[in-house]
């Protein structure tokens, strides 16, 4: 397990090919993904499955919604738009809905977070592979109203999950000592 947290690299969706999680597998790590830390228990968070008709339903809506931001926008463009992301073979979309009350908002977001990155760890740790993208889409409103969100939600993410058809190469991490030190008490200037 430690070994897939060490070397876990996003794959690109153009790299990605079935077979995907299905069944069994799928519920895995949707169960993974749920079990995240999450002060008050609001679960602020909802995950739309997209497969079969739904990657195609949301490809066609994708398209759509490129046309209609790019005026100029040519037949091979919006299909290049459409077929990118039908490559994969399935996207878990990741909603924030925001709860009102005592828990800041910062902290729900952050439990968000924890369910995209469960996602991924649990998607690797079955020996799938997958990325975790926003690009426009995740910003369209329309397209964030076809996926379920209500006002005030989010796409956190959209996760394209399926089987890496070339590894991935590393790419450069920072160097430890540049993120972690070990803190011993408040220094004074
Ligand atoms: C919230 C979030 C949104 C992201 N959106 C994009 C994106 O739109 N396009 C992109 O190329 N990478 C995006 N990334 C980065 C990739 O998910 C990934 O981190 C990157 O390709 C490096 O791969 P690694 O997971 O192997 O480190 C996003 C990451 C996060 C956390």
């Amino acid at each position: 397990m430690i070994d897939r947290l060490l070397t876990r690299r996003s794959v690109k969706v153009k790299n990605l090919t079935n077979p995907a999680p299905d069944g069994a597998e799928l519920e895995q790590i949707v169960r993974a993904a749920t079990r995240v830390p999450d002060h008050g228990k609001l679960a602020p968070w909802r995950i739309k499955i997209i497969k079969d008709k739904g990657i195609e339903a949301f490809s066609s809506l994708v398209a759509t919604r490129f046309a209609a931001i790019h005026a100029d926008a040519n037949d091979k463009q919006i299909n290049h738009e459409r077929e990118r992301l039908a490559n994969a073979p399935l996207i878990l979309a990741v909603l924030y809905t925001p709860q009102e009350g005592r828990i800041p908002l910062w902290e729900q977001e952050l439990s968000t977070g924890a369910v995209c990155m469960n996602i991924l760890h649990a998607a690797t740790a079955l020996g799938f592979a997958g990325c975790w993208l926003t690009e426009w889409i995740a910003y369209d409103a329309e397209i964030a109203t076809a996926l379920g969100c209500g006002e005030r939600d989010r796409v956190a993410g959209l996760i394209y999950i399926g089987t890496a058809a070339e590894a991935p190469e590393e790419r450069p991490r920072p160097e430890l000592g540049e993120v972690v030190e070990e803190w011993v008490g408040a220094t004074r200037g």
